[in-house]
């Protein structure tokens, strides 16, 4: 492990083996996180989320070999296993374990607002069918595994597409609540985004995803790669009419392999009226440029699965080496203890009673913030950045002191909550100001 003077940045990616490895994922994630794994200082950690993969795919075939594909790409990419932990999620059995865990402070609410779930219901409504057809509990319960997979190796930075973000902040809030709970166990992760290589558009310029079916495959033969790039969907305009770089799904996947030079100069061509074949000449070399090398590494890991799985086994033994006293710490915390080491009468404290909180923290950029928590750890409320620590603690005073109007007073303070929220904020404040008041005479 790296011995730098302090702590290394812990960063984690997941990739779901549902399918097969393609451009979207080489440009939103594979490229950067291989990438940012060799920078000093950080400590990376790459699985195959396969339990995931159940929730989408029923098909046993293609998870298995997805799961080879996806590991396959990442080692052609430059993965190195020996620098990073690269393992496959379900090899990790502490991670179900972790997931009931957390099952146990997540609010049922917050899981209904998840998006994936809610998309599928909001398809159902529309049909006129049953809400929860064709839902299972797994795609229910899909950001609690997530937040396990996250909180196991207690991971600071979660490189992800836009719409994952959700779920990093849930199992922020999972971490959150069960550290009141039970006293500080997990790292609060945070989604980071890489605003340039986010998304990548597909073919028909929607997001490039394999649900839409307009996906271009990260390692297609040479020639099939000329073919899908042919398939990239532009308008009508003929060779000679300047084009619009805006909007162009050819042009935002060049930019995505080219340099900032490379990018002028296409957007120079378009406004000169290249024609659509010649441009998507120029994308298909690009593309290849960067991908023949790793094309073929990837085809030799292909022929060599015993090899893939081998060097899987090694990493989920390095990932069970954190995570198995993890979850014995965890345990022990939550309460699932050796009934005969100490606990009995002596052991056992008073559990204090729960109340609403503030927390102040100062976070990377610098800044201090604060949180209003309610008694099971859940945020109502959270500041904005202060300059300094006692202006966060007058804000919290102030809130202290003249609660609801203090409220609608800083709305500039805090970030933007829901009417819901700030009844819930208002009640917790009011909470806090019985429980704290020194008890009157009479
Ligand atoms: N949900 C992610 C996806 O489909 C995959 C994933 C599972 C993941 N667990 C994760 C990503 C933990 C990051 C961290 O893209």
């Amino acid at each position: 492990m790296a011995t730098s003077p302090s702590a290394p940045l812990r960063v984690l990616t997941g990739i779901t083996p549902s399918g097969t490895p393609h451009l979207g994922n080489y440009v939103g994630s594979i490229r950067h996180s291989v990438r940012q794994s060799v920078a000093p200082g950080v400590e990376s950690f790459f699985f195959l989320a396969d339990y995931h993969a159940l929730i989408k795919v029923q098909e046993p075939a293609l998870i298995q070999r997805s799961t080879l594909e996806i590991a396959a790409s990442w080692l052609a990419c430059g993965l190195d296993p020996d620098r990073v932990t690269f393992y496959r999620q379900s090899d990790v059995v502490e991670i179900p374990e972790l997931t009931w865990f957390l099952t146990c402070v997540t609010g049922k609410g917050v899981l209904n607002r998840a998006h994936a779930y809610k998309a599928q219901l909001d398809k159902n409504i529309a049909k006129g069918e049953d809400p929860d057809a064709d839902v299972t509990a797994g795609l229910f319960m899909y950001p609690v595994l997530m937040g396990a997979d996250i909180l196991m190796f207690n991971a600071h930075k979660v490189p992800v597409g836009r719409d994952q973000v959700q779920h990093i902040e849930m199992a922020r809030d999972m971490a959150q609540r069960f550290n009141h709970q039970y006293g500080e166990h997990f790292t609060l992760p945070e989604a980071e985004i890489d605003d340039a290589v986010a998304t990548l558009p597909g073919l028909d310029g929607r997001k490039m995803s394999k649900s839409y079916g307009n996906t271009i495959a990260m390692f297609a033969p040479r020639a099939q790669l000329q073919k899908q790039i042919a398939s990239i969907v532009t308008d009508s305009r003929a060779p000679g009419e300047p084009k619009d770089t805006e909007g162009s799904a050819l042009f935002q996947i060049y930019q995505a392999f080219a340099t900032a030079d490379e990018t002028e100069a296409l957007r120079k061509a378009y406004a000169e009226g290249i024609g659509w074949g010649d441009a998507k000449q120029m994308l298909f070399e690009r593309i290849d440029l960067e991908v023949a090398p790793l094309r073929a590494r990837y085809e030799a890991l292909m022929n060599d699965p015993a090899e893939i799985e081998r060097i899987l086994l090694i990493g989920a033994e390095k990932a069970r080496k954190l995570a198995r006293p993890f979850m014995a710490e965890l345990r022990h915390a939550v309460g699932l203890r050796n009934l005969a080491a100490g606990g009995g009468k002596a052991g056992a404290r008073k559990a204090k009673v729960a109340r609403p909180s503030f927390k102040q923290y100062r976070e990377r950029d610098g800044l201090f913030y604060f949180k209003l928590l309610d008694a099971q750890g859940a945020a109502l409320l959270q500041s904005r950045g202060f300059a300094s620590p006692q202006e966060a603690g007058r804000a919290i005073a102030a809130l202290q002191q003249q609660r609801g109007a203090a409220l609608a007073a800083m709305a500039d303070q805090l970030e933007p909550s829901g009417p819901e929220e700030l009844r819930a904020a208002n009640e917790a404040l009011e909470a806090l100001a019985e429980a704290t008041a020194p008890t009157s005479g009479s």
